[in-house]
């Protein structure tokens, strides 16, 4: 879906610029122009980068295992 009408930016495109390097709402800010004019998708923009961050250090964690067996 469209976040940004200004810029034509899509919430595919945020997440794409997240997976491709982009740690911050700031980095998608710069790299994709979202929220950069008007600034009203602002709130939504922060939404999507802030789910697919939590989604991905979900994802990279690493789950605790009951593989640890005491001497
Ligand atoms: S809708 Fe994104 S800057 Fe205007």
């Amino acid at each position: 879906m469209y976040v940004c009408l200004c810029h034509g930016v899509t919430d595919g495109q945020i997440r794409e610029a997240i997976y491709e390097g982009c740690c911050s709402y700031r980095e998608v800010r710069a790299q994709t122009g979202v929220a950069t004019q008007c600034g009203k998708c602002a709130c939504v923009a922060k939404k999507v980068v802030r789910e697919t961050l939590s989604d991905m250090h979900a994802a990279q964690s690493i789950p605790f295992t009951a593989s640890f067996k005491p001497a």
